[in-house]
């Protein structure tokens, strides 16, 4: 086993064994892992079910539940777009289909750089100036798709600075 996987795995069985025992542990210990390593790995996945003793199975099963949890890595950029009620009134639909076609993907998927990976979420707390996105911690309102294509290059020019 090489030093990098040895280190991983450790790590993962440090954030398990600190959390392990506290109730409701294995949503924090998820949320802990991806906070380290920015998705569940599978042999994150197959360490705590040993030590929680419970089957992968089961730790898949509220992986998938939980919208936020990836299950493969990231890319350097997220980008969330509102698909809540209000920003939809106010034009997220077509934002969500421009947004697919620029980037080429799918929302839970990222771009072939790994540059950005595109997601849905529900409501950003902004709804008056929708439809808002989320660009890794930045909110952006009434976002146009040429406001889009703007954020989008900005984000590709700052790459590699
Ligand atoms: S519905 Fe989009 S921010 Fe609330």
């Amino acid at each position: 086993m090489n030093i990098e996987l040895s280190s991983t795995i450790a790590t993962v069985e440090n954030i398990i064994d600190s959390l392990k025992n506290k109730e409701g542990s294995l949503l924090p210990i998820l949320h802990a892992i991806q906070a380290e390593f920015g998705y569940i790995s599978e042999q994150a996945i197959n360490r705590i079910a040993n030590k929680l003793q419970q089957t992968p199975a089961e730790i898949h099963g509220v992986v998938s539940f939980y919208h936020q949890f990836k299950t493969s890595p990231t890319g350097e950029h997220n980008i969330q777009i509102c698909c809540a009620e209000a920003c939809q009134a106010r034009g997220s639909k077509q934002l969500k289909l421009y947004a697919k076609k620029h980037l080429n993907i799918d929302f839970n998927e990222t771009t072939l750089d790994k540059s950005i990976t595109l997601d849905s979420v529900y409501c950003l707390g902004n709804c008056a100036t929708g439809p808002n996105i989320r660009v890794n911690d930045d909110l952006y309102g009434r976002v146009s798709n040429e406001k889009f294509e703007k954020i989008i290059s900005t984000l590709t020019s700052q790459q590699g600075e």
